[in-house]
């Protein structure tokens, strides 16, 4: 099984540790076609955290997790949600960018189960050292990769749950430490969709949810 376990520093007492260490993770064959690793960032001390799916193509340039596209569309959804823009920390289910070739081009490619699974530890160990009150889940892989493969995101969205309590991997988390969590479209979605108005106002519906478990 492809893990990134061994590279996790596991006696981290910060996020910069984890950062630093995550450039020489092997733990899938994702890292070699890729610039470099996306790791998170935000608030080290952020109630909030945000869990997307891969870094895309401007974030594998330029090593910064949601500064493409979808990164603006969220920021201005939060903000709109009326989430505290400042409080909060970004980061994604793996943690670097999977695409294929065409040509000159560089073309998403949705990482599949194994590389969720294998990419699984750092987030655990970032969720770990935040402890957040809650945890929103953006698309269909952050939910699958911490409510298990079975979570359906168009079924489920916009309800806030409890976590770890619903987590496919309740003792990878903080022991003792309760959140909640909710997943929604991800942002990437929105900009796809045909009714890209309706699908936004559906997004910052969900993260008003959301924000109702800061209160
Ligand atoms: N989409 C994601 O899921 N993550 C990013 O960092 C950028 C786009
Ligand atoms: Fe490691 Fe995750 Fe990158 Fe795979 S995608 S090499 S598990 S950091």
């Amino acid at each position: 099984m492809q893990t990134a376990a061994p590279f996790v520093p596991a006696s981290a007492s910060s996020i910069a540790e984890l950062r630093d260490a995550a450039p020489a993770c092997r733990g899938c064959e994702l890292w070699e076609p890729a610039t470099q690793v996306v790791f998170g960032r935000g608030d080290e001390h952020a109630k909030v955290i945000f869990v997307g799916e891969q870094p895309g193509d401007v974030e594998d340039q330029k090593g910064l997790p949601f500064v493409g596209p979808a990164g603006h569309l969220l920021r201005r959804a939060v903000d709109d949600a009326g989430l505290p823009v400042s409080d909060l920390y970004i980061t994604n289910s793996v943690k670097h960018f999977r695409f294929e070739r065409r040509g000159a081009r560089r073309i998403h490619k949705t990482p599949d189960q194994q590389h969720i699974t294998a990419c699984h530890p750092w987030l655990v160990s970032e969720f770990a050292q935040l402890r957040p009150s809650l945890v929103v889940l953006l698309g269909a892989t952050a939910a699958k990769a911490v409510l298990g493969p079975s979570f359906r995101v168009t079924r489920q969205r916009g309800q806030l749950m409890p976590w770890p309590a619903s987590a496919q991997h309740p003792a990878d988390f903080p022991s003792g430490h309760e959140a909640k969590a909710l997943a929604t479209i991800h942002p990437s979605a929105v900009l796809r969709a045909d009714d890209r108005e309706a699908a936004y106002n559906g997004l910052v519906a969900d993260l008003r949810v959301a924000a109702t478990a800061l209160t």
